[in-house]
């Protein structure tokens, strides 16, 4: 498994492709299965589906790895917490606004709850090659903790920040719970035939340092201890997108076996200061394969100039958006494949 292999050898050779969100709106297979499920949660608990949907672009582009096709906010759900995806506005939950909503989550149902999910990560275990790694995940728990709190997506994440600054003390058993839960969850998923995880911190970027370290860095590196001390050859991808220097403390405090880089994130840094000390993964920038063409071809070839020759695993810096052309994703999988710096 070139994935896996990467990851733990952590060696430079023929550059590993997945692209994060690779299954959904915009393949046509994707939204038949979804029309046929009736709503996005429905096909994140039907296991035979989501399994289909899991192996879709990887049969379609021929890439390294699938992703389990799931949510992060499944583990708010399974928590208790309401949720349901409103078409074209995304998650709603019932919004967990202070210290007495904590009180009705319920942890102990919660790999119960899951276990569809889990189920799907065996299935699609069983159906893939043994050359095709499968990539389990959560959401991180700052990440995670955004959609609880605001009950919804936020442009800045007011609630939670505010929440975090008026009452730590309990916003952190908030996260507390969160470590505790995603832990589980990772583990089980390893136990149902995740080859490797990647906990996804979407809204990273946006915490003054000292927040970032409370609530991105130690929450993270807890569930990589937790992950390690069970499943100990098990690698990790950490993804605080946005976190500008926040990279490098969590290359160095986290020690994840890879860190994917967001759109932004500078090539030449992640060159000299990132890859001397974890894989990297990422980052051509989702609307470059959206307009496809000349945007395309030297998106990739900025990106294979200055990463491949060191541990790397190409990828996006953000998930493909709907709009995409699949015709330019079969065309961005053959010039990573055919670029010359991927001997
Ligand atoms: O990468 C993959 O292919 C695996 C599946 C996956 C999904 N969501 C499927 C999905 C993964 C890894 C996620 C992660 C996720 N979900 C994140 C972190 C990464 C990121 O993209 O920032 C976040 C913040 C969420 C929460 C979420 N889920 C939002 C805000 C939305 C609505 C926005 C949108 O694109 O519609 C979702 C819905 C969602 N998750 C869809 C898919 C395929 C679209 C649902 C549909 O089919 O209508």
């Amino acid at each position: 498994m070139r994935l896996v292999e990467v990851l733990r050898e952590r060696k430079a050779g023929p550059v590993p492709i997945w692209l994060m969100r690779q299954a959904g709106r915009y393949l046509a297979e994707y939204r038949a299965l979804r029309a046929k499920a009736g709503s996005f949660l429905n096909l994140c608990y039907a296991p035979k589906l989501a399994a289909e949907v899991t192996l879709q672009p990887v049969r379609r582009f021929g890439f390294d790895a699938a992703i389990l096709f799931s949510d992060i906010l499944v583990v708010p759900h399974a928590l208790g917490q309401e949720l349901a995806f409103l078409e074209g506005e995304g998650p709603r939950l019932a919004p967990i606004a202070d210290e007495e909503a904590l009180a009705g989550l319920e942890e102990e149902p919660l790999l119960r709850r899951l276990e569809p999910v889990l189920e799907t990560v065996a299935e699609v275990r069983a159906a893939l090659d043994r050359e095709t790694a499968l990539i389990g995940f959560c959401g991180a728990p700052w990440t995670v903790s955004t959609y609880m709190v605001a009950g919804c997506g936020t442009p800045d994440q007011a609630p939670a920040r505010l929440w975090a600054y008026r009452d730590p003390d309990s916003f952190n058993r908030l996260i507390d719970i969160l470590v505790e839960s995603s832990s589980r969850y990772l583990n089980a998923q390893i136990e149902a035939g995740a080859d490797a995880v990647q906990l996804f911190d979407t809204w990273a970027g946006n915490l003054p340092t000292a927040e970032f370290k409370r609530w991105c860095i130690e929450p993270t590196r807890r569930i990589v201890e937790a992950v390690r001390a069970e499943h100990p050859g098990i690698p990790v991808i950490a993804f605080p997108r946005g976190a500008c220097d926040g990279y490098l403390q969590m290359a160095q405090a986290v020690a994840p076996e890879a860190i994917g880089i967001d759109t932004a994130f500078p090539l030449d840094k992640a060159r000299e200061e990132l890859q001397p000390k974890t894989v990297v993964q990422g980052n051509l920038d989702p609307l470059a394969l959206v307009a496809g063409g000349d945007a395309l071809k030297a998106g990739v070839e900025r990106i294979m100039e200055t990463l491949a020759d060191g541990p790397f695993i190409f990828n996006l810096g953000h998930g493909i958006v709907p709009e995409t052309p699949p015709e330019h994703v079969a065309e961005l999988v053959k010039l990573v494949r055919e670029n010359p710096s991927n001997y």
